[in-house]
């Protein structure tokens, strides 16, 4: 069991999330992070501080992201970690709330 990002941190990249996680499990992309699950201890400190509602118990993801459990996995290798808060992305209140998020992520290493 681990935690998730899903579609919603695209785009905004609020990093709320980051600074109560104990163990650094944060890895930063050009427009959104992601969890590495062999670091997450499941202790859900996490999910409360995003403004978005975009970190979920994979357990409770929902039917349509769970594409993200991969994503999350894979893109942790690649990603730098990221361990302090820091500014959203400067449009993150544009996109926040907005669905069909997907197609806009983007990989290149953060
Ligand atoms: Fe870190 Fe806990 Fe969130 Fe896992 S659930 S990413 S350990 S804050
Ligand atoms: Fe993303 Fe929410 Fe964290 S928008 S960076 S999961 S606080």
């Amino acid at each position: 069991m681990t935690f998730v990002i899903g579609e919603a941190c695209i785009n905004c990249k609020y990093t709320d999330c980051v600074d109560p996680c104990p163990v650094d499990c944060f890895h930063e992309g050009p427009n959104t992070l992601v969890i590495d699950p062999d670091e997450c201890i499941d202790c859900a400190l996490c999910v409360d501080p995003c403004p978005v509602d975009a970190v979920f118990d994979e357990a409770d993801l929902p039917e349509d992201q769970h594409h993200f459990i991969e994503l999350n996995a894979e893109l942790s290798l690649l990603w730098p970690v990221i361990t302090d808060q820091k500014d959203p992305l400067s449009d993150a209140d544009d996109w926040a709330g907005k669905e069909g998020k997907f197609e806009l992520l983007e990989r290149a290493a953060g």
